[in-house]
């Protein structure tokens, strides 16, 4: 058993000491196992911490299967206010409270588990792109900024630069945005000039100078190609830095009216191609926190066999944990077998490739789902 902190329980964890108010009333009883409710009222209570049994590695799908649906609401709704603030076309109009909030619960999300909320930010609509780029490119950006050990504020201010990062982009022609391909040297003036259209709005918002700067930089370059200034390396701040990055990648992943949309390695790929326009640091600890391979992506391995990924191990996000459904002849097997890839037994296995979409389909029919 071991003590938690009320913020940082579970549901589906379970209570293994009775817990009693300051009364002495006795308020849960050793065996409870904990819901999204009882959590709010442990919190309600002012109860900071419980003790609760220790998890066991085998219950690590029950715990995705309970907290996925929780985490989608939550990721929805974040999406929906953003939707709702960027309808609004009044930029003045964007509560500062209302933000530190939403990251606030992103921030939350990602400690629940991260590999659920990158998973869910591979999931992608067209309909909502805008809203669920900048949610997801949020995300992102706080997950590359913990790995860099960035302080609280500091990863708030990172989160909300990223959340508003392409406000600027209601005030562009509706017509130019929603073209995305061939647009006239005219029309590119007028998109480049977003990142300077949001810090104007917003400039008469109580947002730091941080945010602003990171906003207003986040097309900037390493090599001085990029946008509005075409500043270089240092000249750009770290929030303008890490926001290029995320940026990039959920553009790279989302699907387009002109293009296909990357899988996650591809993305990846292209990042790595472009590696001179961004900064290496931050570039290493995105690949190093990311799922190159989100849980549910089926791979094929080395060794011929096709597997679904169903974990990712933190810092190695090219060794997944996988279930193999079918055998090096294509023939599927009568149990799945799961195995993790960082083991020590399989360092001679390795992913050859992630399986197509069409091959997919097949897999998919013959598994049943
Ligand atoms: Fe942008």
């Amino acid at each position: 058993m071991k003590l938690v902190k009320t913020a940082t329980l579970v549901p589906g964890m379970v209570i293994s000491k009775d817990v009693y108010q300051d009364n002495g009333i006795l308020m849960l009883n050793e065996g409870t196992v904990l819901t999204a409710e009882i959590i709010t009222k442990l919190k309600y209570w002012n109860l900071n911490e419980v003790t609760v049994e220790e998890l066991q590695l085998s219950s690590r799908e029950e715990q995705e299967a309970i907290l996925a649906p929780q985490i989608a609401a939550a990721h929805d709704r974040v999406v929906g206010i953003t939707q709702n603030l960027m309808s609004s076309q009044n930029l003045k109009e964007v509560d500062t409270f209302l933000l530190r909030g939403m990251v606030g619960d992103l921030e939350s999300q990602i400690n629940l588990n991260s590999d659920l909320l990158l998973n869910l930010s591979h999931l992608k609509t067209y309909d909502l792109y805008l809203f669920s780029h900048v949610v997801n490119v949020s995300i992102l950006a706080i997950i590359i900024g913990r790995e860099l050990k960035m302080q609280p504020e500091e990863l708030k201010n990172l989160g909300i630069a990223a959340l508003l990062h392409d406000f600027g982009m209601v005030r562009v022609d509706r017509e130019i945005y929603d073209q995305e391909n061939n647009l006239t040297p005219e029309q590119w003036v007028e998109i480049k000039k977003h990142p300077d259209y949001a810090c104007e709005s917003l400039s008469a918002n109580e947002l730091s100078p941080e945010i602003l700067q990171g906003i207003r930089q986040h097309h900037e370059r390493i090599n001085g190609s990029g946008y509005p200034l075409g500043l270089r390396g240092p000249e750009i701040s770290q929030l303008g830095k890490i926001i290029a990055v995320a940026d990039v990648y959920d553009a790279c992943i989302s699907p387009r009216k002109h293009r296909k949309r990357y899988t996650p390695y591809e993305a990846l790929k292209i990042l790595l191609g472009d590696s001179h326009l961004f900064d290496i640091k931050i570039l290493k600890a995105f690949i190093a926190s990311m799922a190159i391979y989100p849980i549910g992506s089926f791979i094929r391995l080395n060794t011929g066999e096709v597997a679904k990924v169903v974990g990712i191990n933190h810092g190695s996000p090219f060794r997944p944990e996988i279930r193999i459904y079918f055998d090096s002849s294509n023939q599927k097997l009568d149990e799945p077998v799961r195995i993790n890839l960082i083991d020590e037994e399989y360092t001679q296995t390795y992913v050859q490739e992630t399986v197509e979409r069409n091959e997919m389909e097949k897999i998919y029919e013959l598994l049943g789902e």
